[in-house]
């Protein structure tokens, strides 16, 4: 099969709209990162995705709507705050569970009563969702545990001449996936952390908690238990620029071409040795990690990770990812 990468100008829409219809799996740009988007309704369509990614099967998908798309097709009731954080946040990097009404496929919630619902805010997505006007189950455009896609030739790597199309937005501006809101209890839950921080839901919604996953228990999200994100290369993470730079050397001398990626603050301290900029900022940083982690993947024979000093806003999320690619250990 040949992969084509394509805007939403031209005759890609209908040729998507087709696509979708016929059961086949396209990518297209989000906000976030690039998703593998399928027919949420069809059984075999949603299967085509999990297969394609490798992804386990009790890992379940998020379901893309365009903005005016009534969700109450889709979903058993939503409490007040849920509405309030739809009026607040959406279209926009925050994912939503509900109670489900089982309409779309069983496969979508691996067997779940929930529904994890998104309206992103990328024009590309919207256009997308729009033509086909259904609901469309999407993962990240990745191979299972394979760092997240930000670019077309992201998902072009993992993808090419297994899907037919790769909706091109451009590069994400977020750069990290969607916050995961847990609303179907009383107060909204965080079950992954995003764009869309603690701080700023319970802005609006009054509270917010933060899931933990207690030892031993099954977790909410089901997806937060598996290694992620992982580059290809061998990895390090550690605390210090310093500690950072004693393995860089230890690995130049051993022959090896290392990288070493930090915020921008301990750039300077590293002179001389190849680094990637993260940034200095959260929102930088989201912004960036995945593409330097795929860059650096392939230009490194050990990546090494400093941890940034930067906190609040969104580098909750950003630290999630970071450790979750690193193992977070040395
Ligand atoms: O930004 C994003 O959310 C991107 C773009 C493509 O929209 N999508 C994305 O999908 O990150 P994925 O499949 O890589 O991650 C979905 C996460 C997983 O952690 C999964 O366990 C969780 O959402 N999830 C999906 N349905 C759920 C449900 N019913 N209850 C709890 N967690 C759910
Ligand atoms: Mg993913």
């Amino acid at each position: 099969m040949q992969t084509e990468i394509l805007g939403t100008d031209g005759g890609s829409l209908v040729a998507a709209k087709r696509y979708i219809e016929a059961g086949e799996v396209v990518a297209f740009h989000t906000e976030t990162v690039y998703g593998l988007g399928a027919n949420a309704f069809s059984d075999d369509a949603v299967r085509r995705i999990f297969a394609l990614k490798g992804r386990p099967a009790d890992n379940p998908l998020i379901v893309h709507v365009h903005r005016d798309y009534d969700i109450s097709k889709l979903i058993d009731g939503e409490p007040a705050y849920a509405a309030a954080l739809r009026k607040a946040f959406l279209p926009g990097p925050l994912t939503m569970v509900y109670p489900s009404r089982g309409k779309v496929s069983k496969y979508v919630s691996c067997g779940l009563d929930t529904l994890a619902v998104r309206v992103p805010s990328s024009p590309t997505a919207q256009a997308f969702l729009r033509a086909v006007d259904l609901p469309i189950a999407a993962p990240s455009a990745n191979l299972s545990k394979h760092v997240s896609p930000v670019t077309a030739q992201h998902v072009f790597e993992d993808f090419n001449g297994k899907i037919p199309l790769i909706l091109d937005g451009g590069p994400c501006s977020g750069g990290i996936e969607s916050t995961v809101l847990d609303c179907t209890g009383g107060v909204p839950q965080i079950l992954r952390e995003g764009l869309v921080t603690r701080e700023m839901v319970a802005s609006v919604a009054g509270e917010c908690l933060l899931y933990k996953r207690k030892e031993g228990e099954k977790p909410k999200s089901p997806g937060m238990a598996y290694k992620h994100y992982s580059p290809y290369c061998r990895t390090a993470y550690c605390r210090s620029a310093e500690e950072a730079a004693a393995l860089y050397d230890a690995e130049q001398a051993a022959g090896g071409a290392p990288a070493i990626l930090c915020e921008s603050g301990a750039v300077g301290i590293l002179e001389g040795r190849n680094t990637l900029d993260l940034g200095a900022n959260g929102e930088e940083m989201a912004q960036r990690l995945y593409a330097l982690l795929r860059r650096g993947e392939k230009s490194a024979t050990l990546l090494i990770a400093v941890e940034p000093k930067e906190q609040g806003g969104v580098m909750a999320g950003v630290m999630n990812r970071l450790k979750r690619a690193f193992g977070g250990s040395i």
